[in-house]
Formats: C-alpha cells, sequence, structure tokens
C-alpha cells in the first residue's frame, strides 16, 4: 500500500500542499479469503463446454453468434476501429458542499480497461492519459479481459497506461468483475493506492474531502461500505468508487456525493442513439448503466470505459476516459 501520509504540491491547478492520509481501514482479512475462494471457483468451473480462451459456456457462445452477425451485416471493420479509438469526455459536477479549496479539483476516470492482445492498445490508452492535465486519477476496475486465466497481461497493461499518467494527488484504483487479488501487490509496486473497502482523505487549507473505493458486488459480494465509508462524518464531500451501478443504494446511504463506476461498458453495442441492448448490469434500472445520473441527493457516471469483452467491437458506443471537474456551488 501506498504510504499513510504524504504531502503534496504542484506548480498550479488547485492549491498547493495537499496531505493524503490513509488508507484506512485495515484490509479485512475474512473478505479477503472470500474473494480469494470466489476466484478459485472461477479457476475451476464445474463445467466447460465451450471456452474461447476468455470467456466459458454461454459468453463464449454468444462471443461466436454476434461476432458472426456483425461479419453477416458489413459491420465488423467499423465496429472494430471503434474500440480501437479512445475518446475523451468532459463532464463537470457541481456540489454545495464541495470545500472552496477543492474547487476546480479535476479527476481522470478511466474503467474496463480489459487489456487485450492488440497492438497498440494500452499505448493509445497511455496518449490519451498524457494530453490530460488532472488532479487525480481514479480506476474503476475491471484490467483483465477474461474472469480467469493469468492476469500478466494486466500487470504489464497497467505499466504502460502509467507512463502517461502524472496526477500529482495520486492514481486511487479498486478491482473488477474480472480481477484476481494477485494484481494488487503490483499496482501498489507501480504506484497505484488500491482502496479495497477503504478510504483516503485528502487536506487542503484546513479543509478535506475523501475518496472511498469498495470491492466488487457484481461477481464476488465483497463490497463493504460500512468499512469503507463508516468513519466519514456526515456531510462531507464523499468520492465513491465501486465498480458496478449495482450498489448505489448503500453509497447514497453511506453518504456519497458523487459515484463513478463502470462495468456496463455503455452497452457496448447500443442500438443507434446509444441504446444499450445489454448491460449486465443485475438489480438497478436502466437508467444508471450509462452515462450522468441523479440518485437521491447522489450524482453518479457510469462510463462506456475503455476496453471490451467478448468481441473487440464497439457500435454507437465510443471507448471512453472521462475528466471530470468537481466545483463548489454557492447558494
Ligand atoms: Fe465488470
Amino acid at each position: 500500500m501506498s504510504p499513510l501520509e504524504s504531502t503534496l504540491t504542484r506548480a498550479s491547478g488547485i492549491g498547493s500542499g495537499l496531505t493524503i492520509r490513509g488508507p484506512v481501514p485495515e484490509r479485512s482479512a475474512e473478505l479477503w479469503r472470500r474473494r480469494q475462494a470466489h476466484e478459485y471457483e472461477l479457476e475451476h468451473p464445474r463445467w466447460d463446454w465451450l471456452n474461447d480462451g476468455e470467456q466459458r459456456n454461454w459468453g463464449a457462445f454468444t462471443h461466436y453468434v454476434v461476432g458472426a452477425g456483425l461479419w453477416m451485416t458489413g459491420l465488423s471493420g467499423r465496429a472494430r476501429a471503434n474500440a480501437n479509438s479512445p475518446r475523451l469526455r468532459e463532464l463537470e459536477f457541481a456540489f454545495g458542499h464541495l470545500p472552496a479549496s477543492f474547487d476546480g479539483l479535476r479527476v481522470l476516470h478511466m474503467s474496463d480497461l480489459h487489456f487485450i492482445r492488440e497492438p497498440g492498445f494500452a499505448e493509445r490508452i497511455r496518449d490519451l492519459a498524457a494530453a490530460v492535465d488532472a488532479d487525480v486519477c481514479v480506476m474503476t476496475g475491471d484490467y483483465r479481459r477474461a474472469d480467469f486465466g493469468p492476469s500478466d497481461r494486466a500487470i504489464q497493461g497497467m505499466a504502460t497506461v502509467l507512463e502517461g499518467i502524472e496526477t500529482p494527488y495520486g492514481v486511487y484504483g479498486i478491482l473488477g468483475n474480472h480481477d484476481s487479488h494477485v494484481v494488487v501487490e503490483p499496482y501498489e509496486a507501480m504506484g497505484v493506492t488500491m482502496l479495497m473497502n477503504q478510504r483516503v482523505v485528502l487536506e487542503l487549507e484546513g479543509e478535506r474531502i475523501w475518496i472511498a473505493g469498495v470491492d466488487d458486488r457484481h461477481a464476488y459480494g465483497c463490497d463493504d461500505f460500512e468499512r469503507a465509508c463508516g468513519g466519514i462524518p456526515s456531510g462531507e464531500f464523499l468520492l465513491m468508487l465501486a465498480h458496478s451501478p449495482e450498489t448505489i443504494r448503500e453509497a447514497a446511504q453511506h453518504g456519497a456525493s458523487l459515484y463513478l463506476c463502470g462495468h456496463s461498458h455503455g452497452g457496448q453495442i447500443c442500438l443507434p442513439g446509444g441504446w444499450p441492448i445489454l448491460h449486465n448490469s443485475r438489480s438497478v434500472s436502466r437508467r444508471y448503466a450509462r452515462g450522468v445520473w441523479t440518485y437521491g441527493n447522489m450524482r453518479g457516471f457510469t462510463t462506456n470505459g475503455l476496453g471490451t469483452t467478448s468481441l473487440h467491437v464497439r457500435l454507437n458506443c465510443p471507448p471512453e476516459a472521462a475528466l471530470i471537474t468537481l466545483r463548489r456551488r454557492n447558494a
């Protein structure tokens, strides 16, 4: 893990002298064991009647059916080119309770990188990030393409992408449903603060905001909001990182101000107008599966993400990183 306390400065942007404390609390040994037990089950499935190397059973079957459909409609080339054309999306969120010192904080949000054996894939994301002037980078999970097997490409890909990220107030990550715990240590060695039901506090000019991250709900059921957010005083600004939109209720109950997630890929293959056919997010309405949304007093953003699963294709749903500027709204 990153040092428990560090004071960092930057020449421009929001004020200098920001102090980061955390992450806290200690990781839960019980949740850590539970995650690893689920990972073991994924590595040793009961049945494996079709395996394309990255998906098994119906997932792999769908892969071939969708691939055939795209080929027959002549859309394969365009869909593949779309998947290899990441863009930067710029957003602004205003909050009455954002401390004045943090007005203008820029957050680079990346998700679902799903590092693939595709020439130039990680390098394109690296170059996109290198052109962005952000204060903080957050990554909301799914670095491995398959949800089983080795994580080598997820580790190598992250090393490449981090070459382009120079956010002075850190890079914070969580795990998704495709990730193995084995990436946590190498990512931390690369300077990423992995938040496993943990939080950090950023302090500047006597004011502070919190960044908390939970482990994956979708496949692992290892999110623990009480652990991640339980010590945060009510009414303070909380940036919540979760892999999927499936935990918005718990986040709202724990006082999250802005909820950032991915997982759905925005649908990946969408109808014209960006209407997702599938969003793979159980227990939440389709409206939270893509783009900007509001849930009670909590604002949220579900990114299309940067990578793909099944086929390396996208239609009406471009891959994206987001540059999010936080603003203080005066009453
Ligand atoms: Fe996911």
